[in-house]
């Protein structure tokens, strides 16, 4: 294994002490055997190991219904590793020395006895360190059954130790089982135990907007109405459901999206400076946010919304089915592949300022931004004929090319007046080092018990507060229209006509 390299949140400063910076801990995986093990958490737990991130007494122990071998379980999670590290991330590592698999029901009580009879061993071979992280890589409805099986079977009581849970999205199906699902794991750990992970803010470029913003002192006396004219934040994607109809088809994309990804991006775009650089701090700046977006009014949604599912088409130059014909789809599907919403944040800083957030499926291609478009200037000083007058444009670039731009207007070099707009543009990749997945950050500040990118109950609540009148208008009045795009464009042409009655446009990603 590779020498240590003290590796620290990126945002709250470097750890001292060997035990802060690699705690000796148990990994817990419930839900090992699937899909979202082996392909996010399997590369980061490899790459963690192979640059010395995570203590050589990391153990990890998968559950599952899957009946495996230990010796099948690390190779279900090397493989994973193998097929899932991207080429610019190096050869993936091995997964730590301890690395076992206990089979069985997560609704019978002796799989925990099971559970407690290994930790215990595991926790004396290494010297007695009882810390423990419980990740429910699960669906919802799992994670309420295995958190009262946790619980009631005493695991999550340490002593000396710590305990912590790491929660996979979604956080419920809506507003009530998300309360449901908080309170279910409140009974059993405290909130300051609780990590809800969103692997959009492990992202760099997520990560990248508190510095820019709060790193640097021209953006922010800017960062308000009285000169951002409007902001975007796309996140277009361009695979299709795949294999998760079962899944997609009771989500779609503003459960699946917007709930959180979207949700984040625009609270992290709109908060106010925190407190502290803190955990507590900014989440109670996000929270913040989501309770001055202006409520939907449910009996007007399409003023504030447009709603698309894919038919077929090329992507990419291939030809694709539609949303309908995906394996396990309803043929007569209502469910919303793609949404285009504006919000109204009802605050002293964003008053009139209205985010146009969109994202959607089978898009032309993988690109998400947040782009800050500035009011104009306020006298029209050059003539039509000097060339068109573009307004200022910041964009975070968030994948796959991250950078930050930002859009002026310049003289053309000659002797008639000519304006044009250019970009100044900032790469990520000037900075050398290759851009990490979001899990490794995440999985990392976990073990450092670092909350600061992590979801806080309140603020899940919140998110789904705002979109609950949405997702209802939209679940209880069905579309006629769909499809109402084919796959590899850019979405429904009634996206373009909502932001065309405002007289602006989708910006070109
Ligand atoms: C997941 C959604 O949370 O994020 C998927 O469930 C989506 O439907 C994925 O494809 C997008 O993540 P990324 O990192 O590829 O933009």
């Amino acid at each position: 294994m590779a020498t240590a390299t003290p590796v620290a949140s990126p945002l709250t400063g470097p750890r001292r002490t060997e035990a802060e910076l690699r705690p000796p801990c148990t990994l817990v995986i419930f839900g090992a055997s699937g899909d979202l093990t082996r392909r996010l958490l399997a590369p980061a737990i490899a790459h963690l190991n192979r640059d010395g991130a995570i203590s050589p007494d990391f153990a990890i122990v998968g559950i599952g219904r899957t009946e495996y071998t230990d010796e099948e379980f690390r190779a279900h999670l090397e493989g994973g590793a193998r097929e899932f590290t991207p080429p610019t991330q190096g050869r993936p590592g091995e997964m730590p020395d301890v690395c076992s698999y206990i089979a069985g029901d997560f609704g019978d009580p002796s799989l925990y006895s099971r559970l407690g009879e290994w930790l215990q061993a595991c926790e004396t071979r290494r010297g007695g360190a009882r810390n423990r992280i419980f990740y429910f890589a699960t669906p919802p409805d799992a994670d309420e059954t295995i958190v009262r099986h946790v619980g009631e079977s005493g695991l999550a009581r340490v002593g000396d130790g710590w305990v912590r849970a790491v929660v996979e999205k979604p956080f419920g199906h809506d507003l009530a089982s998300c309360r449901q699902l908080n309170e279910t794991m409140l009974a059993v750990f405290r909130e300051k135990q609780i990590y809800r992970i969103d692997h959009y803010l492990g992202k760099e470029t997520v990560q990248n907007i508190f510095v820019l913003r709060f790193a640097n002192g021209i953006f922010e006396p800017m960062w308000n109405h009285r000169y951002v004219d409007h902001v975007q934040i796309s996140v277009a994607e361009s695979v299709g459901v795949g294999h998760r109809a079962g899944f997609y088809e009771h989500a779609g994309v503003v459960r699946d999206m917007f709930q959180n990804h979207l949700m984040q991006l625009l609270t992290l775009t709109a908060m106010e400076p925190p407190a502290a650089f803190e955990a507590d701090a900014i989440r109670a700046e996000k929270v913040k946010v989501l309770q001055s977006v202006r409520p939907f009014p449910t009996d007007a949604i399409d003023d504030w919304a447009v709603r698309g599912q894919y038919g077929p088409g090329v992507v990419g130059g291939k030809r694709v089915p539609g949303y309908r014909e995906e394996p396990g789809v309803d043929p007569q599907s209502n469910t919303p592949t793609y949404a285009a919403i504006r919000f109204a944040i009802d605050n002293w800083r964003w008053a009139g300022v209205p985010f146009y957030l969109r994202s959607g499926k089978r898009l032309e291609k993988r690109v998400s931004e947040i782009a800050i478009e500035f009011k104009g200037v306020p006298h029209k000083f050059f003539s039509k004929a000097s060339g068109d007058l573009l307004p200022n444009v910041l964009r975070l670039h968030i994948q796959p090319d991250e950078g930050v731009s930002l859009k002026f207007s310049v003289k053309i070099p000659g002797p008639t007046l000519q304006v044009q707009s250019v970009y100044m543009d900032f790469p990520y990749s000037k900075l050398g080092a290759p851009i990490a997945g979001g899990y490794e950050r995440l999985l990392l500040d976990v073990t450092h018990g670092d909350q600061t990118l992590f979801i806080r109950g309140d603020e899940a609540e919140h998110a789904w507060e705002v979109l609950m009148p949405l997702i209802g208008a939209w679940e209880s009045v069905r579309t006629a229209d769909f499809p109402n795009y084919a796959a590899g464009t850019w979405g429904p042409e009634a996206a373009d006509k909502f932001l065309e009655r405002e007289s602006r446009r989708w910006r070109t990603l």
